[in-house]
């Protein structure tokens, strides 16, 4: 079963391609990097009268469910908004939790990564964290660095304009030190100078939670990516439907501003 981006599934097609198994599926869907804005851990806990850490909790559970699904379809890359730059608003007790849970995930998944041929990647200022969650970080980041597998991308304090930001301040030195003229600059020097640049396109960006709001994520690679909203709470997000969300995408046509 070979579809491309822009090819028309049929509702038939589509319900197969999610129930089947699902190695194969995203290039079978056409999509080669996926991006989530994992959102609704803390509803998820108040629906359920939990503190909110307990949703955190579970929606570190549905990332471990969701990478592992992704890595059996075949994903080149799988980038997830961990903690924004924004989240530094958040009270010091959850953003503190949050730490903790992704320190606890990279130790504990490390040894599942390297198993499955995962390699991991952090895009946003993470060297601004705790200086042991960095040194983790690179430790884990260096171990999978020749990983040929799904690139699991973890989005850390990251901002695209900030992103954005780094990128154009990079290319002013650039100009500066006559490495290349201001008036050259075209989009593939921007490319270049993201946090993203060694990734596929991005083809497909979710949202769970109901939410319809790109909150400063991959603002420029989302130019022409799909977007997939789920009413999906993020605690509750698994394997299926992140087959739901490439089998959308696969019925989906894609113009790129064509015709
Ligand atoms: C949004 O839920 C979610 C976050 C701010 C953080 C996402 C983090 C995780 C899933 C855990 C750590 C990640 C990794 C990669 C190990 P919310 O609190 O905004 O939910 P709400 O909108 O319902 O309150």
């Amino acid at each position: 079963m070979i579809f491309r981006p822009g090819s028309k599934l049929s509702e038939a097609q589509a319900q197969s391609a999610t129930h089947s198994s699902h190695v194969d599926m995203a290039k079978a869907c056409g999509v080669r990097h996926a991006a989530i804005i994992m959102d609704g851990n803390g509803r998820w806990a108040s629906r359920r009268s939990l503190p909110r850490f307990v949703g955190h909790k579970q929606g570190v559970e549905a990332v471990r469910t969701t990478v592992r699904a992704a890595r059996d379809m075949g994903l080149e890359a799988l980038t997830l908004y961990a903690f924004s730059s924004e989240n530094w608003k958040r009270p010091e007790d959850e953003i503190s939790d949050l730490m903790g849970l992704l320190r606890h995930f990279i130790r504990a998944d490390v040894d599942e990564f390297i198993a499955n041929n995962v390699r991991l990647k952090i895009i946003g200022n993470y060297r601004a964290l705790a200086p042991d969650l960095v040194e983790m970080i690179d430790d884990v980041v260096q171990r999978t660095a020749h990983n040929t597998g799904t690139t699991l991308v973890i989005a850390l304090n990251y901002g695209a304009q900030d992103e954005l930001v780094r990128a154009a301040r990079a290319l002013a030195a650039a100009a500066a030190r006559g490495e290349i003229s201001a008036d050259a600059i075209e989009a593939a020097h921007i490319d270049a100078a993201l946090d993203t640049n060694d990734l596929p396109p991005l083809d497909l960006l979710i949202r769970t939670s109901g939410e319809q709001r790109l909150s400063n994520f991959l603002l420029w690679q989302a130019a022409y990516a799909e977007l997939y909203f789920t009413e999906t709470l993020w605690p509750d997000f698994d394997g299926a439907s992140l087959a739901e969300a490439l089998t959308t995408y696969a019925t989906r046509e894609r113009r790129f501003g064509g015709r």
